[in-house]
């Protein structure tokens, strides 16, 4: 297969960019990974290898490191366009530590669009969102279209999102050749079906299906479903959990758009791009350069049949107790996809059972820490 053009991934080693290393490639991209491994190890680049056969090419670099990463544009002159990962992303330690979550979240991102429109081949961008841009949003909105209005994230890790798509839209009226694809991730779970690769949480997990599956590994004692007297309809928060590798299939979608779509610029005439009303970036999207997609399956679950499902699905006991709400949780959101079918041709489309089966037997594979 024609080598597509050389994709660098920052945060290779995490979890949705080693999943998107591996789709990547198996779509005909060449790639070269960088990650400091501060919430990640060595080892995931082996079990890349199980699966593509190969060693990918990788440098071990901090993105907030201007010098470090300049080396890696010199090193590697013919970057077409770079999948952007590299970011803390808990919640609740970055309402600890903001300042540490600002200073690796941004400067990453600042060295990131300088070097690639100073030094790459060309300035392509898919940016790792988060429907936490979206925070509670009013249920006249949900499904959740990508022009519901923007509320300011209550944590550190939110409004560094929200900041950098900011960023970004105002870095597309000043290069005049980057293009950008921001994706809006809602709730990634499972793991790659060889169970090579999977989500490796430090510590304690704190997201919902990695404490379910020590859970039942045996590793964690129970699990705490965080309420349930919310105003859904089984009293538990509602989520739009989507298969890590159906998500790593969108960013392949969003490279090969910005790839194949001509900017506003290099067409002799103009396509006269819609601006969305009240757009929050209408510069940006008026340049035919910048692109917004919700990726979720379109279908909420609430965190009992989600405890349900997994029960189901692996015929695994799981003991669970109802426990007081988590701060800062918002009751109910999930995406409205139907932009990203239409504009990027994908959906995800792996069955809930299929993904729980995918995420039980990674942990399988787990040391019982
Ligand atoms: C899901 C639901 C909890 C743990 C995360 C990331 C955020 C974004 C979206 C990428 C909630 C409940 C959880 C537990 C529980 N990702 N829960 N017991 O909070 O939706 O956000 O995904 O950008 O960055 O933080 O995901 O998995 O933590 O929680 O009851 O032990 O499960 O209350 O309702 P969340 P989560």
């Amino acid at each position: 297969m024609k080598n597509k053009g050389l994709i660098l991934i920052t945060g290779a080693t995490g979890y949705i960019g080693s999943h998107t290393v591996v789709e990547l490639i198996n779509a005909g991209y060449d790639v070269v990974g960088v990650d400091n491994f501060y919430n990640s190890t060595a080892k995931v680049l082996d079990g890349i290898k199980k699966i593509v056969g190969f060693n990918i090419k990788f440098e071990e670099i901090d993105c907030s490191d201007y010098k470090a990463f300049e080396n890696v544009f010199v090193k590697y002159p013919d970057i077409v366009g770079a999948i952007h990962f590299a970011a803390c992303k808990a919640v609740g330690e970055s309402i600890e530590k903001p300042l540490l979550y600002y200073r690796n979240n941004i400067v990453s991102l600042l060295n990131l669009i300088d070097l690639i429109n100073k030094k790459a081949k060309q300035p392509n961008i898919v940016f790792s969102s988060s429907c936490t841009v979206y925070g509670q949003p009013a249920k006249k909105y949900l499904p959740i279209p990508e022009t519901a209005p923007l509320i300011k994230s209550p944590s550190p890790y939110g409004k560094s999102k929200q900041m950098a798509e900011d960023i970004l839209s105002d870095s597309i009226v000043a290069f005049p050749k980057l293009k950008v694809c921001a994706l809006r991730y809602f709730n990634p779970i499972g793991a790659h079906p060889t169970a090579y690769i999977g989500e490796l949480p430090n510590g304690v997990p704190m997201n919902l299906v990695p404490f379910i599956t020590q859970t039942a590994a045996g590793i964690r004692d129970h699990l705490n479903v965080f309420g349930d007297d919310y105003n859904t309809p089984d009293g538990s928060c509602i989520r739009d959990y989507i298969y890590v590798v159906d998500l790593a299939k969108a960013h392949v979608k969003a490279l090969d758009k910005l790839l194949g779509e001509e900017s506003a610029a290099e067409k002799t005439v103009v396509k006269k791009t819609v601006v969305a009303k009240d757009s929050p970036y209408p510069a940006a999207e008026a340049s035919g350069r910048w692109f917004v997609y919700n990726l979720g399956t379109g279908k909420g679950l609430s965190v009992l049949q989600l405890v349900k499902g997994f029960i189901k699905a692996t015929g695994v006991k799981l003991n669970y107790v109802i426990a007081p709400r988590r701060t800062g949780d918002v009751e109910q959101v999930w995406a409205d996809p139907s932009k990203a079918k239409k504009e990027l041709g994908w959906k995800a489309a792996t069955p809930i059972g299929e993904v729980l089966k995918s995420a039980w037997k990674w942990q399988q594979t787990l040391p019982k820490q």
